[in-house]
């Protein structure tokens, strides 16, 4: 990310998360906050225009043209966006159900509403939101405009994955490393080095008690591949650059899994996309695709 910009993905996909509760049935996740976060001009200026500019499947092979892979595109990270905000929750409310989880660490949380929406689960989990100064403040601000009350149990810690040391940030927190912890970390690992990426992990498996587990998405390191045959992939890529957020780094799953390992995480799933399309957008009228080298995965601390 640029120094001292807020991260305009934080936003477009809050803004997704908004377009989706607002006007999609059925829900995949219904995140009725996000909108609050969302200014009206923004709401104008980002105007996906999710009706129009979806149509029909179109095999992201066959994208040569950049109408055909910026539909595509679109259809693709708002249907990665949405499922993976309702894995993460899924698997918190799974763990919080078997295990005696009372914190919840949001890494890279963005404009994450959990905590505003969740006020039950709020009274029983201290949640942290760990994210680039940048964004951090542009969150708080939003949510003062927005007159929301901030739950007692939310704490916010601000952190550069690439420069401070997450668990030296969790040391110096409420966060209690004797009991066990869910942590989840959307739509962040791709932005980073490969190297802060594993040191997060580490940090996690260093840091977080026997059984708690962490939830993230990932991309297959063919993304980034420099004969990628996909036209979408290039304007991805091109555009998230030009916003001052460039994609760095994917994945090869079995090589992950074996790294994690050896610093105390054990992978327990690992959805690729044909798997996030049959658990979570089934159903859905709207042409939502996951994006072909999507990850979504779980670990926990050994
Ligand atoms: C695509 S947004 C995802 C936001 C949120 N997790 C979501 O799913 O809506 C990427 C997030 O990664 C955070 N991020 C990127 N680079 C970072 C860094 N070096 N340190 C901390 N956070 C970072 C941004 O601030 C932003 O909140």
């Amino acid at each position: 990310m640029e120094e001292g910009l807020f991260s305009k993905t934080a936003l477009i996909t809050a803004y997704i998360r908004a377009y989706h509760a607002a006007h999609d049935t059925p829900k995949i996740f219904d995140d009725f906050m996000a909108h609050r976060l969302v200014t009206a001009e923004e709401w104008r200026s980002l105007g996906l225009d999710v009706p129009e500019s979806i149509p029909e499947a179109e095999d992201p092979a066959v994208c040569r043209g950049r109408p055909a892979a910026l539909t595509w595109w679109i259809k693709v990270i708002a249907g990665s966006i949405i499922a993976r905000a309702r894995y993460i929750e899924d698997a918190l409310d799974q763990a919080v159900r078997q295990k005696k989880i009372e914190q919840y660490v949001i890494l890279g949380a963005g404009l994450d509403t959990f905590a505003l929406r969740r006020p039950e689960m709020l009274e029983r989990l201290r949640v942290f939101e760990i994210d680039h100064p940048a964004t951090q403040a542009f969150k708080r601000r939003r949510l003062a405009e927005a007159n929301i009350e901030l739950p007692g149990n939310l704490r916010f810690i601000p952190l550069d994955f690439a420069a401070e040391s997450l668990s030296e940030a969790l040391k110096g927190s409420h966060y209690d490393p004797g009991t066990p912890a869910f942590f989840s970390w959307p739509g962040v690992t791709f932005y980073l080095k490969r190297k802060d990426v594993m040191a997060v992990f580490g940090d996690v498996a260093d840091l977080a008690q026997k059984g708690s587990r962490i939830v993230f998405d990932y991309l297959d390191e063919g993304f980034f591949a420099p004969d990628n045959p996909h036209y979408s992939v290039q304007l991805v890529l091109e555009n998230v650059r030009l916003a001052g957020e460039p994609m760095l780094t994917g994945f090869a799953p079995p090589k992950l899994a074996a790294e994690l390992a050896q610093l105390g995480l054990i992978i327990r799933e690992d959805l690729c996309a044909a798997q996030v399309e049959t658990n979570f957008l089934m159903g859905q009228t709207r042409g939502y695709h996951a994006g072909l080298y999507t990850h979504f995965a779980q670990a926990e601390v050994e």
